[in-house]
């Protein structure tokens, strides 16, 4: 059995597919076999052999366990829209028990996943449920990426929120420098420490290049555990 973490953002386009693809570089790196999972992702590109998505192919890239591209990402749509609406637009419907299932198959070969939702915590997958579902299903520990931006404060305490509604744990935060042009970014930095009460995991500094592996060393996976 795996354990692992649900890595959420502030937003989309946040940094959630570099920080997950950087934990996995990280968690594996202590000797454990981790993978990385993005059960549903619309932006895919056509290939030979079926749709590909870039989120998937990085988390794939920075695993230390070789698993099925639809074991990684069940659900794959072209167009680079809401999920929900991609899903409807080829007649499909995402369905948790199959997202379910794939995990499932995951931890059965690792001992940690990491999860990559889909844009910000409230993102529907259906007319009756949402990433946060698949979420609360795993019942994994979160980590919520805070996309540094104007903004992101406010969209940081909802997320949290919204994360403590459904009972699940806040593992950490990350801070992730996206904008090179933020003002007050170190200011923001410290009254996010204040607001949500503990440093961030990481605070990844904007680079022209972001490479998960550069990335990983700059996470701090004792504060995490705890
Ligand atoms: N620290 C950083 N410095 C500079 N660019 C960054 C940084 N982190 C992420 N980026 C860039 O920002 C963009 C969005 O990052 P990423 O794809 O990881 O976000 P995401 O939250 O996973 O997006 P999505 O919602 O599409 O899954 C990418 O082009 C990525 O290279
Ligand atoms: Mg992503």
């Amino acid at each position: 059995m795996s354990s692992g973490y649900f890595v959420t953002g502030t937003d989309t386009g946040v940094g959630k597919s570099i920080v997950s693809a950087a934990l996995i570089h990280a968690v594996g790196g202590r000797g454990h076999r981790t993978a990385g999972m993005k059960p549903v992702a619309s932006g895919c590109m056509e290939t030979g052999s079926g749709l590909a998505n870039e989120d998937a192919d990085l988390l794939m890239s920075a695993a230390n366990v070789e698993l099925d591209y639809d074991l990684v990402c069940p659900y794959r749509f072209m167009p680079a829209i809401a999920p929900h609406l991609a899903a409807a637009g080829v007649g499909v419907e995402i369905n948790t028990g199959r997202i379910m299932e794939a995990y499932h198959r995951i931890e059965s070969v690792t001992d940690r996943v990491i999860v990559e939702g889909v844009g910000g915590w409230m993102v529907p997958t259906s007319a009756t449920s949402g990433m946060a579902d698949v979420a609360v299903e795993m019942g994994l520990p979160v980590i919520l990426v805070v996309g540094a931006r104007l903004g992101c404060i406010n969209h940081a305490l909802l997320s949290r929120q919204a994360i403590a509604v459904r009972d699940l744990p806040l593992a950490g935060w990350v801070y992730n420098r996206v904008d090179p042009g933020m003002e007050a970014a170190d200011d923001v930095l410290k009254s996010l420490e204040t607001l949500l009460g503990v440093a961030p995991i990481a605070d990844i500094p904007y680079s022209t290049q972001p490479e998960p592996a550069r990335i990983a060393p700059l996470i701090n996976l004792e504060a995490l555990a705890a």
